[in-house]
């Protein structure tokens, strides 16, 4: 493992581009490799196969998608509609790309020539990128503010689920960036990580970052949380987000709400963490999420970084039936609080998530 980051997405310009050049996630943590996407249809491929990954990183990816199409002169509108439905739970994916796409379009009815449209829709590209990281870092410190409060004494046992580090962002993530802010302050004694199948996010990527970071933490199956829970050894759990309804309905990678029972059977705190970009008004509830429903073969198969999401090693008879989600929806009444870069919403209500919405900036 390099002690170098190489950048999780980054634009190239002629003559190595123009391209998004991202790592590709699907070869961690056995190899820091760059996948260079020079089209959209590339993109695309790149985002359904979970190349590029997490909700603040796919709303940058989308916009960026945009500049590129832009940049290579194909049809904005018709790149646009094929980088926000190449998956369809992350809100941010669709944000991103709706904004680098507004960008061009009003480059271009002021009278901008291609290049100049070209530019503008980059430009607010690199815009959300710099916005996700600020953000990150607001969040860490909103969060860590927040764990001070509740858990005043003591080292930290914190449960994390999926990943939400610096993999799905422009900064240091977000439920990571408070593990990361309360491992740098001192308190973190330990980072519970479940592995999180079926594309084990949690082992290959958490554990990556976490082990980066030096920090104490132990991988998990899925299925030995609720030991742990009934032995004590979880002070409070943080997740990420793809999508928050209006009501305070949490989307997030499958396995987050039987975490979310758990935690309010022992009376430990359940966080979320995610940008306000994440939060969705237009979809009224948790029913109204749209949950993606992915390849058999993820569950019947076990993911090799050699072979990708699908195509790893058989571990159920083949052509076996699978049940696989993407993601759950836990309800706003098990969530402890959620933290954002404007603030904390506790208790999660249709009117705490309001008030978020028309919020300012703050801390
Ligand atoms: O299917 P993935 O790997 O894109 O799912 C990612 C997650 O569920 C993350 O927890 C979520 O995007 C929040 S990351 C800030």
């Amino acid at each position: 493992m390099s002690d170098q980051h190489v950048p999780v997405a980054r634009w190239a310009r002629p003559p190595e581009g123009p391209a998004l050049v991202l790592l590709d996630q699907t070869r961690l943590p056995a190899e820091e490799a760059e996948l260079v996407c020079a089209d959209v249809p590339a993109l695309v491929a790149a985002i359904r196969s979970l190349a590029v990954r997490g909700a603040p990183l796919l709303g940058i990816a989308g916009a960026y998608g945009v500049a590129l199409a832009a940049a290579r002169g194909d049809t904005v509108a018709e790149a646009a509609r094929l980088l926000a439905e190449a998956r369809p739970t992350a809100v941010n994916l669709a944000y991103g790309v709706r904004r680098a796409e507004r960008a061009y379009d009003g480059a271009v009815a002021r009278g901008a020539d291609p290049a100049e449209a070209a530019a503008a829709a980059l430009a607010e590209a690199e815009d959300l990128h710099r916005e996700d990281a600020e953000a990150s870092d607001r969040m860490a410190g909103h969060g860590l503010a927040l764990l001070e409060e509740l858990l005043p004494t003591g080292d930290l046992r914190l449960l994390t689920h999926c990943n939400t580090g610096r993999l799905v962002s422009g900064g240091h993530g977000t439920a990571f960036a408070v593990v990361r802010a309360a491992h740098r302050a001192g308190r973190l004694r330990q980072l519970w990580v479940d592995e999180t199948r079926p594309l084990l996010q949690g082992a290959r990527l958490t554990a990556y970052e976490a082990a980066r970071e030096a920090m104490p933490y132990s991988v998990l199956a899925d299925n030995a949380a609720g030991s742990l829970f009934a032995a004590g050894q979880v002070d409070a759990v943080l997740i990420g987000a793809d999508r928050i309804a209006a009501d305070g309905s949490v989307a997030n990678k499958v396995g987050s709400y039987p975490l979310a029972v758990l935690a309010r059977h022992h009376r430990v705190p359940f966080l979320v963490v995610a940008p306000v970009t994440t939060v969705d008004p237009e979809t009224p509830d948790g029913a109204a999420i749209v949950v993606e429903q992915r390849d058999a073969r993820e569950v019947t198969e076990l993911p090799s970084p050699a072979a990708g999401t699908t195509g790893g090693v058989p571990v159920a008879p083949s052509g076996s039936a699978a049940y696989n989600p993407a993601f759950d929806v836990t309800p706003p009444g098990l969530v402890s609080a959620l933290v954002t870069e404007r603030g904390v919403v506790s208790p999660v209500t249709e009117n705490g998530i309001q008030e978020l919405c028309s919020m300012s900036l703050s801390g």
